[in-house]
């Protein structure tokens, strides 16, 4: 069910849950402070109650209540990245926030959207927590009809159309002193370097304890198997791109020149996959290692179960 911006407000001030858009993926928000708002988050998404959520706010000052300290360099990064896909872990005074929206945890990540439909409702509803709005592990919604394949056609969705950058914000934690990347997303690692004047490390859960508890789960995944063995020998179907040949059925994620257009529409594709009953598909990895290549790559062997 779509809603407009005030629906939206008042149905999110009665503590309900409602889809909203954001420039990286729908998320599913409540209001910071209702308990039975975030219940019915983690139970509709069948969320781990270990996962906790991302605060949404319209403007840096609206945290400071929160926060317990500023970590070095938080300045810069905020006036650099926000409003923007940039989500930034802050050690939090823990009687401020539910225990429940931090997973018991003494931090809480937090972001400003940079769409203006979603900071106009965060102006009207304060802080909001939203998740991805889609199903625990499968790939994230980048539009209104995404989140209603998951949850259904009468689900309260705030319509802000297809979303700009298609994959989910940065994460940055500080930790021992530094500032360390918790999960890949729509920021890049160069920029972020460039703006702190070093090279920022990514902790991907895999081989170290993960500095963001999300990493611990499979995520980004259709049912579909993908393959990421760069032998197409046995293809039967290539995840690939419009401007190249392959010798069998392809589906494409864009143009290869086209960074921004693949990042927009892969869950768009990783979800078709599923919509058209596909088995599996060989995913065509010849594509740069940087920039917003790397998210891109880090997710396709996610989505692999890798
Ligand atoms: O782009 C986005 O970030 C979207 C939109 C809706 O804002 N949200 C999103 O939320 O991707 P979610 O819940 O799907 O992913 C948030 C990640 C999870 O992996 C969670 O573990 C991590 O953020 N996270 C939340 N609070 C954290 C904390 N205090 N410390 C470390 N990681 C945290
Ligand atoms: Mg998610």
């Amino acid at each position: 069910m779509r809603l407009n911006l005030k629906a939206a407000a008042k149905a999110l001030l009665h503590e309900q849950v409602v889809a909203i858009p954001t420039e990286t993926v729908y998320g599913l928000a409540g209001v910071l402070q209702s308990e039975q708002a975030i219940d019915r988050i983690f139970s509709l998404k069948n969320r781990p109650a270990a996962n906790p959520l991302i605060i949404h706010v319209s403007s840096a000052q609206e945290i400071e209540p929160f926060v317990q300290t500023f970590p070095k360099d938080f300045e810069i990064l905020a006036k650099t990245f926000w409003p923007g896909p940039l989500t930034i872990v802050l050690p939090v005074k823990e009687e401020t926030i539910l225990g429940k929206a931090r997973a018991g945890l003494c931090t809480a990540a937090f972001r400003i959207p940079a769409l203006p439909l979603t900071r106009k409702l965060l102006q009207m509803t304060g802080p909001l927590v939203a998740p991805s709005a889609n199903l625990s592990g499968t790939p994230s919604a980048t539009s209104p009809e995404h989140v209603e394949k998951d949850f259904g056609e009468l689900f309260p969705v705030l319509d802000g159309g297809p979303t700009q950058c298609g994959l989910e914000s940065t994460i940055l934690v500080f930790s021992e002193e530094t500032w360390k990347l918790a999960r890949l997303g729509s920021i890049t690692v160069e920029s972020l370097e460039t703006c702190l004047g070093y090279e920022i490390k990514f902790v991907n859960g895999r081989s170290e304890k993960p500095l963001c508890p999300g990493q611990l789960y499979r995520h980004y995944a259709p049912r579909a198997h993908l393959h990421m063995d760069e032998d197409f020998s046995k293809a039967s179907l290539i995840l690939g791109f419009s401007d190249r040949n392959y010798s069998v059925r392809s589906i494409s994620m864009g143009a290869s020149d086209d960074v921004e257009g693949v990042a927009t529409q892969l869950y768009h594709v990783l979800r078709k996959l599923d919509l058209d009953g596909e088995k599996e598909a060989w995913v065509d990895l010849k594509f740069p290692e940087t920039g917003l290549w790397r998210t891109i790559r880090e997710r396709l062997f996610r989505a692999g179960g890798y």
